[in-house]
């Protein structure tokens, strides 16, 4: 973290007051902290709906039972090979596989990879968490 640079916020007694229960519940040591995820979240948000570029997570599971699936599932990795760039493979059970794509790249590009793998028949749950890729 660089130099720190503090500042006064004015707000409303209520509001305050219902931020500090609500970070009170999510165990923030300090409001400062609290505020810097919310800043930070915002920022990432930010550079997803401007198209700029993020790094994250996509986290799936599939049958690989489902026929083709497989080797659909990759063709479409292939296809965004500058994007990704780890993957994991877990064998869940007999039937299931989880895999975890870390991602990287423009916004749109992470997105678009993820909503095409969601809608493949087959696959069972799909989740994309994004983060900041500069900060
Ligand atoms: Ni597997």
């Amino acid at each position: 973290m660089g130099d720190l640079y503090r500042f006064g916020i004015s707000l409303e007694k209520p509001l305050i007051d219902s931020f500090d229960r609500h970070i009170e519940g999510l165990s923030y040591k300090s409001r400062s902290e609290a505020i810097r995820d919310l800043i930070r979240e915002e920022l990432v948000r930010k550079q997803c709906t401007e198209g700029g570029t993020v790094a994250g997570a996509i986290v799936m599971t599939y049958d690989h039972h489902k026929r083709e699936l497989v080797n659909l599932l990759l063709d479409i990795q292939h296809d965004f090979q500058t994007t990704i760039i780890s993957t994991q493979h877990v064998h869940l059970d007999h039937h299931h596989c989880l895999e975890i794509l870390a991602v990287k790249g423009r916004a749109s590009d992470v997105e678009t990879l993820a909503n095409t793998l969601k809608v493949q028949v087959g696959v069972k749950h799909l989740s994309l968490s994004i983060s900041s890729a500069t900060e």
